[in-house]
């Protein structure tokens, strides 16, 4: 049997194979129609295809998907729809959505635009994917024709800037509505691959986890997603734990800040591989030109590792990288290159140059290297002999160790993810920890089954209570804000008969 990243996009006639099995279908059902008859209302004529694609929680691996390193994944129930249908009597992208906040984007039906950076519109995320899917069907020789017009009309219920990947289910699936509506089709793992380049265009240089997940996602299962290849494995979670999610109500405007958060740390992770494979004996040219990330560099501190009776990376960062941060200067004088010149294909690597003051290489390489280690240890001890009650508590205790290390070493948390990450330990939590990007969004925690109802409680009056007198939040959107979760399925594409 193939393994399911070879399979394409799965095609359904109906709802439930996608919404059945969480009693969702009524609840879905009626999303559509609204979705519907908004399309015929705004442009006079009803969809063709709809595609969907979930957002993610992130169990463990933070910020090491780019570093090259398997994270481990599983879908939510909320999603992006995309509605869709060709237009050839104009030559316009028209982007709509059934929510009144975002109004209409109009863009050229031309896949060779650029997209305006510093005019951020919510549309920009489906030319992402328009973009994304030419520049992929022309490298695979396909022939795309002329640009023709598209009608779409989008509705989401992934909260946005929660960390919880808004903006890889609004890529993804206006990738593969797109897709649909040109009668192609590719398998999982390509449109993975594609949709997390494309998503490069808005000026964040992600990771695949996002992308990955979302269009890979089997119901009922985590997903241990490697990358170079990428290729995703099921994790099937123990069953007496849950995972609540809760927002911190911080935004997380992974965009917006790429510069001096999400950016910066990519840029900081490279230079670390570059100083480790050069203090290792590597010539300074043949490390800048060949060492990307730090798992390229990773056999090397292992081989350091050995020679001092130990296999763990983490021995060569504490002995060759500096704890103190480095200036530019300092980096220049090891690399024996000037800073920009090294990222001079990358304007957002520039742009990140441009904010810093100093690098933290010895921090941000300790966590990547200790952080891959864990994806691991979870996955061991999921599939361990050990009893329910262990087995929860070594989840438990990785999660706590992930957000020590995102919140000491990587420096992505945030005052309100550290107030929400006690409250659920306080509250019972075997773990908790921020997910996602991080600097805003939410956390995760895992809680035994048992105690969930009596946990959300408490949240909402440790927590959220004191927001919702401020006028943050209003009460009645409490239950967007926090809920405990079950792995969802992955995209699909509907055509309704
Ligand atoms: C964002 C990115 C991902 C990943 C996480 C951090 O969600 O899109 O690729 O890097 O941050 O783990």
């Amino acid at each position: 049997m193939a393994r399911h990243e070879e399979l394409p996009i799965p095609v359904y006639s109906t709802l439930e194979p996608v919404y059945g099995d969480e009693s969702q279908v009524e609840e879905t059902q009626l999303r559509f129609d609204r979705l519907k008859s908004k399309f015929l209302d705004v442009f006079g004529h009803p969809p063709q295809f709809y595609a969907r694609s979930p957002g993610r929680v992130n169990l463990i691996g933070e910020h090491i998907d780019y570093e090259g390193y398997s994270v481990l994944p599983m879908a939510i129930r909320q999603d992006t729809i995309v509605a869709i249908r060709k237009n050839d009597a104009e030559k316009l992208l028209r982007i709509a959505n059934v929510s009144d906040k975002y109004s209409l984007c109009t863009y050229p039906a031309d896949p060779t635009q650029d997209i305006d950076l510093k005019n951020h519109k919510w549309g920009h995320y489906f030319i992402c994917g328009y973009k994304g899917y030419h520049e992929y069907a022309k490298s695979k020789g396909l022939d795309v024709g002329v640009p023709v017009g598209l009608d779409v009309m989008i509705d989401g219920t992934v909260p946005t800037g929660s960390g919880l990947s808004s903006s890889a289910a609004l890529v993804c699936c206006s990738t593969i509505a797109i897709m649909a509506t040109f009668d192609v089709n590719f398998p999982k793992k390509e449109i993975a691959q594609l949709t997390c380049e494309c998503e490069r265009h808005i000026g964040t240089q992600s990771g695949g986890m996002d992308q990955a997940i979302s269009v890979m996602a089997k119901s009922g299962f985590a997903e241990l997603i490697d990358f170079n290849p990428i290729r995703a494995t099921d994790v099937q979670l123990p069953a007496g734990g849950s995972f609540v999610i809760a927002h911190s109500l911080a935004e997380s405007q992974k965009a917006v800040t790429a510069a001096t958060n999400y950016n910066n740390r990519v840029v900081e992770c490279r230079l670390a591989a570059i100083l480790l494979s050069i203090k290792l004996g590597m010539k300074p040219q043949e490390a800048i030109s060949e060492v990307k990330t730090l798992s390229d560099v990773e056999g090397l501190c292992v081989s350091f590792a050995g020679r001092h009776g130990s296999s763990d990376p983490v021995l060569a960062v504490k002995e060759l990288l500096s704890e103190e941060p480095y200036t530019a200067e300092d980096i220049e004088k090891i690399i024996e290159e000037n800073l920009q010149s090294v990222f001079a294909d990358s304007q957002s690597s520039l742009d990140v140059l441009k904010a810093a003051t100093h690098y933290k290489l010895f921090q941000r390489a300790s966590h990547v290297y200790a952080e891959a280690k864990r994806v691991y240890a979870f996955k061991d001890a999921v599939s361990s002999n050990i009893s329910e009650e262990d087995k929860l508590k070594k989840l438990g205790d990785l999660m706590n160790e992930s957000h020590y290390s995102c919140s000491v070493l990587y420096e992505c948390s945030c005052p309100e993810l550290e107030e929400l990450v006690k409250v659920c330990r306080d509250n019972g939590a075997l773990g908790a920890r921020l997910t996602g990007a991080g600097w805003g969004g939410c956390a995760v925690a895992l809680v035994k089954e048992s105690i969930v109802p009596q946990f959300i409680l408490n949240l909402k009056e440790q927590f959220y209570h004191s927001r919702i007198d401020k006028g943050v939040i209003n009460k009645n959107d409490l239950g967007l804000y926090v809920f405990a979760s079950k792995p969802s399925s992955g995209a699909a594409i509907f055509k309704f008969l």
